[in-house]
């Protein structure tokens, strides 16, 4: 097997991370406590929430949002089905219905034609309005929320941000997050800030924070007199270990996100006159988490993936299609078609490398070879 010389993604680990570690372990307080607090001020200031929850992964975040709400059995959720899975999984693991909406083609956004388009559906066939829409601010670009906000507030649903790829990213200089009643990060060593495994929840609810901080600590309400257990909770809590690693991280943001913007804008100019691919949207807030551009459908995404890899270059598919997957299709009866732009981003889409300290040359070197492999495949004739 060849050797990875330039990975899809590294996080940036040094120094400061393993001396914040050091701090915690001599502490000897490892479990949720100071650290996790600091965390939590750092994500609320950067984002301009009231409260920042940590918990131990953006899935738990998504989780926790769905128990904060009573969503369960009978209700149905609006998700775009274009995403990593967790908020559908989320729905079906609290008894709800995703109801999946298609995304723009080059936002990769819930396109608000389909929510509405959906939402007439739903009311045609008796079902009632979802109690919710998860809006995703796909890899780090913020999604225009105008129109969804208004269909929201029409029709009484809840927003729920996404934001597990987009910490740092604003639209019109409001960050994301706080728009609808919750909001959603992860630190995943493929995000921005890493803590290991990690994510939290924003909000400016003091109630709906309350009960996320309840329910990610076994259902506990604890005051300095007793102890009681008011619901049936969940640990998912963050260590203080991985909090200070991530207080570590936020030092670092402003750098990374700047470095990877340059990699986007450096992506861009490659292929800026190549033929047989669809360009991502580009925005000055986008915070890139992950570059990925659309092939043509007469390009073989996969063959080009496994050329890089011969390479030692770390490319694959942007996202999935929630949508498409065996269980969606079985036990709600989805069709890869029903659902077209999202099937084709996930059967055509194909991310590259960007981290912090990725080289201008090897984001070259990179373009190049992705160049080359699509002159390889086009069919004689198309140019
Ligand atoms: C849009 C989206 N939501 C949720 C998650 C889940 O986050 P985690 O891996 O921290 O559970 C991811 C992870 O990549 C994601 O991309």
């Amino acid at each position: 097997m060849t050797r990875v010389r330039i990975p899809l993604a590294r996080p940036s680990l040094d120094e400061s991370e393993v001396n914040a570690v050091r701090r915690v372990l001599a502490s000897g307080w490892v479990v949720q406590g100071r650290e996790a607090e600091a965390f939590e001020r750092a994500i609320a200031s950067l984002h301009q929430a009231r409260h920042a929850v940590v918990v131990s992964s953006g899935t738990a975040a998504l989780h926790l949002c769905y128990l904060a709400l009573d969503i369960g059995p009978g209700d149905a959720v609006f998700i775009p089905s274009f995403a990593w899975p967790s908020a559908a999984n989320s729905a079906v693991l609290v008894g709800a219905r995703p109801i999946f909406v298609d995304v723009c083609p080059d936002s990769y956004n819930l396109d608000p034609d389909d929510l509405e388009k959906k939402i007439g559906q739903c009311l045609q066939a008796d079902l009632g309005v979802p109690r919710a829409v998860i809006v995703v601010h796909e890899f780090g670009l913020a999604t225009e929320l105008g129109r969804i906000l208004q269909l929201a507030q029409q029709f009484d649903m809840q927003v729920v941000e996404d934001a597990a790829c987009a910490l740092g990213a604003s639209l019109g200089g409001r960050p994301v997050g706080t728009a609808g009643c919750m909001g959603v990060f992860s630190f995943h060593p493929r995000k921005a800030v890493t803590t290991g495994e990690g994510g939290a929840i924003v909000t400016n609810d003091d109630a709906l924070a309350d009960r996320c901080r309840i329910l990610r600590n076994h259902g506990q309400q604890l005051s300095s007199e007793r102890r009681d257990f008011v619901a049936a909770g969940l640990n998912y809590r963050m260590t203080d270990i991985q909090a200070a690693i991530g207080l570590a991280q936020f030092e670092k943001l402003p750098r990374v996100l700047a470095a990877r913007k340059e990699i986007a804008r450096q992506y861009l100019r490659e292929f800026s006159d190549c033929a047989g691919m669809t360009l991502p949207a580009s925005h000055p807030e986008h915070t890139w988490q992950t570059f990925m551009l659309v092939l043509d459908a007469e390009f073989d995404r996969d063959a080009i993936v496994a050329e890089l890899a011969e390479h030692g270059i770390g490319a694959g598919p942007g996202s999935v299609a929630a949508h498409c997957g065996a269980i969606y299709q079985s036990r709600f009866g989805y069709r890869p078609e029903e659902l077209p732009i999202s099937a084709k981003l996930a059967s055509q889409g194909l991310a590259l490398p960007v981290y912090e300290g990725l080289e201008a040359s090897e984001v070259a070197a990179c373009a190049t070879l992705v160049r080359q492999a699509i002159e390889r495949q086009r069919p004689s004739g198309l140019r």
